[in-house]
């Protein structure tokens, strides 16, 4: 290999890296959810979790959970911190938790922490008694 041949190759590896390193940014800016519009079906042995209280589980990049009180709630699995998908529900703490860099959050999203302060997307959940279903939506 001649030195044009190397700086050649060496151009295409930097331009990759570069590339891939922006993709990666970009692409995990955009997994912040917003704007969400699903239902739960209770009755879906998958999403057997939500009948306990304190149980929760995640679909479509929202976490959903039942409080000890019986309430439903859901926000989404992106934390604000660094955008990493490691929402889960603190049913001792009755509050959001990121597994990444513990970041705490209300219910009502709250940051609770310094890693936390930025806030978190929570959505509402109906829950529909006749038919075992929770509708969620920003
Ligand atoms: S990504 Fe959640 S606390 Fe850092």
């Amino acid at each position: 290999m001649d030195r044009k041949e190397f700086i050649s190759q060496l151009g295409i590896g930097a331009a990759f890296v570069l590339t891939s390193t922006c993709l990666g940014g970009c692409l995990r800016e955009s997994r912040v959810i917003d704007d969400v519009n699903l239902v739960v079906d209770l009755n879906n042995p998958d999403f057997a979790a939500l009948t306990q209280p304190g149980g929760f589980i995640t679909t479509e990049g929202v976490v959903v959970a039942q409080t000890f009180s019986g309430e439903y709630v859901a926000a989404t699995m992106t934390c604000s911190h660094d955008q990493e998908d490691k929402i889960i529900f603190d049913s001792t703490g009755n509050k959001w938790f990121c597994t990444e860099h513990s970041a705490e959050f209300s219910l009502e999203g709250d940051g609770l922490n310094a890693t936390g302060s930025k806030g978190l997307t929570v959505f509402t959940v109906e829950h529909d008694q006749n038919n075992g279903t929770l509708k969620i939506f920003s």
